[in-house]
């Protein structure tokens, strides 16, 4: 399927590793042209090689701090500076530490929601009057997590801190319609290091024997697998094109099915 985003321009946060790296892969070798994030320049610039390998759009790299307003118009700006407009956002972010309630801090919450939120916030303040001057409908996906839909234990910080984000694509898919559409997709879990991180931290606490029990246990699910960062990837390129173009508002989980609601 031609997912018709050759030429375009898209800028994906949090996009050295993980499922932001898979999205601007998936994004890029469909031909947009992307301009990829994170702090540390190395991983960066290992990212760029490993989807120019891929690719068929340009590969831009822009190091920024997603807590760090300043950073964030630098990420806005160099999309602009190199591709001409935004037609594509695509939100991705470090992920809260985990454990449980009585463990964290006024600091820990503040951060959470300076990282996961108010970096939302104001990237779509900033992208908005690029997203919806072109022809073609802009488009923004949010990546978050299915801690939305069920609260995961040891992550209160995840639980409750990215239903705001839920909040804030639903009334952007409606404020901004018809120019932009606004989708989120909550990832279950991927084979990333953030998941090697949270199943490490698990085990410190004494909640598993094993780093294998653990990842069995994330695993748990009818696939019975973890998922591939690019399925999760090939889902934020479909709903960055215009074959996708009535999806608006909506929330798509991804996480083999381990969620139990109907809805
Ligand atoms: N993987 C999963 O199974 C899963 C499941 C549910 C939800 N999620 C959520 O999805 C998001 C992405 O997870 P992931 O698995 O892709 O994690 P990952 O593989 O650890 O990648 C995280 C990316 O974010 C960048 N980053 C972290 N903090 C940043 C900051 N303050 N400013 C700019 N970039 C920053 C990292 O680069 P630098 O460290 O160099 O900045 C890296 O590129 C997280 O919010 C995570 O909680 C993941």
């Amino acid at each position: 399927m031609d997912l018709q985003i050759d030429g375009n321009a898209a800028l994906v946060t949090a996009s050295s590793s993980g499922l932001g790296k898979a999205s601007a892969t998936a994004l890029a070798r469909e031909g947009a042209n992307v301009v990829i994030n994170g702090r540390d320049e190395d991983r960066l610039e290992d990212a760029k090689a490993e989807i120019e390998a891929v690719a068929t759009g340009e590969v831009v790299t822009q190091q920024g701090d997603l807590t760090d307003e300043d950073d964030l118009t630098r990420l806005v700006e160099t999309t602009v500076d190199e591709f001409g407009t935004i037609d594509h956002l695509v939100t991705s972010a470090g992920g809260p530490p985990s454990g449980p309630f009585l463990e964290t801090d006024d600091e820990d919450w503040y951060h959470a929601y300076d990282l996961l939120v108010m970096s939302v916030v104001r990237l779509a303040r900033e992208a908005e009057p690029y997203l919806s001057e072109g022809e073609e409908t802009g488009t923004i996906v949010n990546i978050t997590s299915r801690s939305v839909k069920e609260a995961l234990d040891s992550l209160v910080l995840s639980n409750s801190v990215r239903m705001s984000v839920i909040g804030l694509e639903k009334t952007l898919s409606q404020e901004f319609a018809p120019d932009v559409r606004a989708n989120a997709v909550l990832p279950g879990p991927h084979e990333t290091s953030r998941i090697q991180d949270l199943v490490e931290q698990a085990v410190e606490r004494d909640e598993y024997d094993s780093y294998e029990e653990g990842l069995d246990d994330w695993a748990g699910n009818p696939l019975e697998r973890v998922g591939d960062p690019m399925e999760l990837g090939n889902t934020v390129a479909y709903l960055s094109s215009p074959v996708s173009g009535f999806i608006n508002g909506d929330s798509i989980v991804i996480d083999g099915g381990s969620t139990g609601a109907n809805l």
